[in-house]
């Protein structure tokens, strides 16, 4: 059995120790909101805050997790008032939408560490993929966020 802490609660899984966390996230925790872009670590559709760093849920390990604490989208904030989420929506960042939980996590990871990122930090903080194109808007909402 894995245990570990999922957005302030703690979780136990009985399936592989080799399960990629994504899948016990979705399959297990029913939280769908942490996406399967690519499965090779390349897209980020899959990232979640694991202890302070953003982590690509599909290639770590549930064993990999045992004993520590993971943000997804859902946990970010119950009401959907972090400061990332109202400058999203003020932005209208999403186009199809299937990236943006990923690209806040990663965000949020971002504004954590530095409040008020350059657009180079930004640049080089945010390597996931949108296939829509939203990076502007993006860069837009991390810059209103960290105001
Ligand atoms: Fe994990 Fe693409 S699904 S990086």
């Amino acid at each position: 059995m894995t245990k570990f802490t999922v957005n302030d609660r703690p979780v136990q899984y009985r399936m592989d120790s080799q399960t990629p966390l994504l899948w016990a996230l979705r399959d297990a925790s029913n939280l769908t909101g942490t996406k399967y872009g690519c499965g090779t670590g390349d897209c980020g559709a899959c990232t979640v805050d694991v202890d302070g760093q953003a982590i690509r849920a599909c290639q770590v390990t549930i064993a990999a997790i045992e004993g520590r604490f993971v943000t997804t989208i859902e946990g970010l904030s119950p009401d959907r008032s972090h400061p990332l989420q109202q400058a999203w929506a003020a932005q209208n960042v999403p186009q199809c939408g299937y990236c943006q939980s990923g690209m806040i996590m990663t965000a949020s990871v971002l504004l954590k560490r530095n409040s008020n990122p350059t657009d180079a930090e930004i640049e080089a903080a945010m390597t996931n993929i949108c296939r829509c194109g939203t990076y502007p808007r993006i860069r837009e909402a991390i810059r209103q966020a960290g105001r």
